[in-house]
């Protein structure tokens, strides 16, 4: 085991991307095809039963091909500054981990954009006990990479270029608004009992919010990752944050690089849909 490897042999996620060492023969992302607009609309195609309201109308789009009717509405939405014209499912069907970007500024407002939707997630008992560190620029990034990664390990990193992403956006539930919220009369699990809750909605939120964080990047015609913090004590220390919250996950986005390579993880391929879903019964 290498020394970062070793470093963050408590982190599954880092120990995998350690491990994931570049290999010659990967595609690199740019000559990989891509999902086409409208994929995934078309009958026939994996989704077809829904139509975005942002796509053409029906009878318009019987005539024309969807990929010209996609092309069409992009350039519209373009000229009318509605973001980037990229459909929702093209979004979702686009969205993959890049681990590698250009050293290179967001356009202006899109840290935003992405902050503001990711706050916008559904929450349970609207109990909002979701937060958000946000580091913008080498000076506030830098400092989240020499707690989380310092320079001794960072040669052994197989995403050296993970940290040029221009934006970090760190993903924190805090149990207790959660316990507090649901002690409310409406609520009433006044004992504030932990055992009561299926699961840990406060994480669960969290990655709600990290989602949306990483589609509003896509979105805007970025890149993104979702990944573990490493060090969390590291990372507390670094950034004053308090015991009570929990770091659950760090959003990079930026402009993705031409030679990001997907991680090895995914050459396991997507589950099949009859083997995940279960429709009427188990
Ligand atoms: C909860 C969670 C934690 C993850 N942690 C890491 C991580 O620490 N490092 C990493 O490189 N990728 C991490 N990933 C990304 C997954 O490896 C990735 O989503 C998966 O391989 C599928 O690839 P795709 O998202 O590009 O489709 C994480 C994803 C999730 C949902």
């Amino acid at each position: 085991m290498d020394g970062a490897a070793r470093r963050f042999g408590r982190c599954r996620g880092l120990q995998a991307a350690v491990r994931e060492k570049p290999r010659p023969d990967l595609t690199p992302a740019a000559a990989r095809p891509s999902p086409r607009c409208g994929e995934g609309l078309l009958p026939g195609g994996p989704l077809h039963t829904t139509r975005s309201p942002r796509m053409a109308p029906a009878g318009w789009s019987a005539g024309i091909s969807a990929r010209l009717a996609c092309t069409l509405h992009s350039v519209l939405c373009t000229l009318v500054g509605r973001g980037n014209g990229v459909d929702f499912q093209d979004v979702v069907v686009k969205r993959r981990m890049v681990r590698s970007f250009e050293a290179k500024p967001l356009p202006a407002g899109a840290a935003q954009r992405i902050v503001d939707n990711a706050r916008r997630g559904p929450s349970a008992g609207f109990a909002q006990g979701i937060e958000f560190l946000v580091l913008e620029g080498p000076e506030e990034t830098g400092r989240y990479w020499d707690a989380e990664l310092p320079e001794p390990y960072r040669k052994d990193f197989a995403w050296p270029h993970l940290l040029d992403a221009p934006l970090l956006v760190v993903v924190l539930s805090h149990k207790l608004t959660y316990l507090r919220r649901y002690a409310e009369p409406d609520k009433g699990w006044t004992d504030m009992d932990e055992a009561r809750w299926p699961v840990p909605y406060w994480h669960v939120d969290a990655g709600m919010a990290a989602l949306l964080a990483l589609l509003s990047a896509v979105d805007l015609g970025l890149g993104a990752c979702f990944f573990s913090v490493y060090d969390v004590p590291g990372f507390r220390r670094a950034f004053a944050v308090p015991d009570e919250y929990t770091p659950v996950g760090t959003v990079a986005a930026g402009y993705p690089r031409a030679d990001d390579r997907p991680s090895l993880s995914t050459r396991r391929g997507r589950r099949p849909r009859a083997e995940v879903v279960h429709r009427g019964a188990w």
